[in-house]
């Protein structure tokens, strides 16, 4: 239990902490990998160099503050975190260190505001919010031993298979012959890639984009090009380019919390842009298969048809439900058609108006952070409340009304 006196130091440093958060964080992940360059095996070098990683630390840091007299308030965030870290093989030994070089940087960044007892009652309240974290994923570590692996696992790629000009798909099979476990649909993986000419172990996060209950796990990946992405296309590139049937990856037990409710068949519109179409596909797989009679409505922006992925394996799917329809939207180079529901320009759900405040519909979004903002800011303003709608970013969580 934290007194008293360290509560209220902690809340009023808060404020600090969110004004010069960035400064704090940016400079603790430089000295803690100057120290422990091993923990660069397990973060990625791309969401540091963006500042993507500083920002999703600093904002939790500080959300940790404020609450810190009430944290199951941030219990959701912290599970959902605790999926990421359970998916990297974060371990409890390594909160020790980050609570070491957190306080360094506060110490050091702050200067003379951070006297003794701000210092330790940060520290204190480190621990605290360490635990937390640590407990949550004590208990994820143990059923996923259970249910699937410990760790990183070999999984050989059996097939691939091109979906569109970008987007290939990779199905993976145990290299020990073990059985697939069960997964949720939207649940993703991480792969690890030892890479002959990159200094560290790289790490990526994929859906898993089929249906759970295969003897393979299905991964799709896209291809980032562009000069300035040289880096972070490097894992994907490695896969599409370098990699191929009969080769090894690592990867870790299935994890994340945007999965779909299969306790119930209430409507669900299945909102995608780009890649993000990945776990849309697991879970409109999963429904066709068992329960064919709830509503889908399927709905999909690409860039053009050369980019729209799983076309095919859509229509399939859609056709073994009762009520299943579909509506792509493409930026360019499309005659609209009617027929077969395709419009050019952005998503426009006024087109749904009437139906979608119904209070038993749910709604999953994923795809690029702007795309996922004008969906949720359409929906509430067409009135579906807050808590119909469930979203997935690629890459560290930001906060969509800040963007
Ligand atoms: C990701 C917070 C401790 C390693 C994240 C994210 C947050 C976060 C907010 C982004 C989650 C997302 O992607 O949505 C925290 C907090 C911690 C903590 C508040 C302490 C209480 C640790 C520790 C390690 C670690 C001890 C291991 C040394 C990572 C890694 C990622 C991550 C590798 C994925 C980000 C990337 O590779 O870009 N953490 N974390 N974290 N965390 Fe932590």
């Amino acid at each position: 239990m934290l007194s008293q006196k360290t509560i209220d130091i902690v809340k009023s440093t808060a404020p600090v902490l969110a004004e010069r958060g960035t400064e704090i964080t940016t400079y603790f992940y430089k000295t803690m990998f100057e120290a422990h360059p091993e923990l660069l095996n397990i973060f990625n070098s791309v969401n540091q160099k963006k500042g993507r990683q500083q920002t999703a630390l600093a904002n939790t840091v500080y959300a940790a503050a404020t609450y810190i007299d009430q944290l199951e308030v941030l219990l959701p965030t912290v599970k959902q975190i605790a999926h990421k870290h359970r998916s990297l093989n974060v371990k409890k030994e390594h909160y020790p260190i980050v609570g070491e070089f957190l306080l360094k940087a506060i110490k050091d960044v702050l200067g003379d505001a951070a006297t003794q007892d701000v210092l330790e009652a940060w520290g204190e309240a480190y621990g605290v919010i360490a635990q937390v974290f640590i407990d949550v994923e004590e208990e994820m570590y143990e059923t996923t031993k259970e249910v699937a692996w410990e760790g990183f696992k070999n999984f050989r790629i059996v097939k691939k298979e091109k979906e569109s000009e970008i987007i290939t798909s990779f199905y993976l099979e145990a290299q020990d012959g073990t059985s697939i476990p069960y997964f949720q649909p939207g649940q993703y993986v991480t792969v690890r890639l030892n890479i002959t000419s990159e200094t560290h172990l790289l790490n990526r996060q994929y859906s898993l984009s089929d249906a759970p209950g295969k003897n393979y796990l299905r991964i799709s990946v896209k291809r980032e090009s562009g000069e300035h992405l040289v880096e972070e296309g490097i894992v994907s590139n490695y896969l599409h380019n370098q990699l191929t049937a009969g080769d090894t990856i690592e990867l870790t037990a299935p994890a994340g919390d945007f999965v779909i409710d299969s306790s119930n068949e209430n409507p669900v519109y299945l909102i995608s842009g780009g890649v993000g179409i990945t776990p849309m596909i697991s879970m409109l797989n999963d429904i066709a298969e068992k329960q064919p009679k709830r509503p889908v409505t399927f709905i999909h922006a690409a860039k053009s048809a050369d980019v729209h992925a799983f076309k095919q394996e859509i229509e399939v799917k859609l056709n073994k439900l009762f009520n299943g329809r579909k509506y792509y939207y493409y930026d360019q180079g499309v005659n609209v058609d009617l027929e077969d529901n395709i419009f050019e320009g952005r998503v426009d759900l006024t087109k749904f108006k009437n139906e979608l405040i119904h209070k038993e519909n749910s709604f999953y979004i994923c795809g690029p952070a702007p795309f996922m903002k004008s969906m949720i800011d359409q929906l509430e303003s067409l009135g579906v409340r807050e808590e119909a709608i469930r979203y997935e970013f690629f890459g560290p969580s930001i906060n969509l009304k800040e963007t």
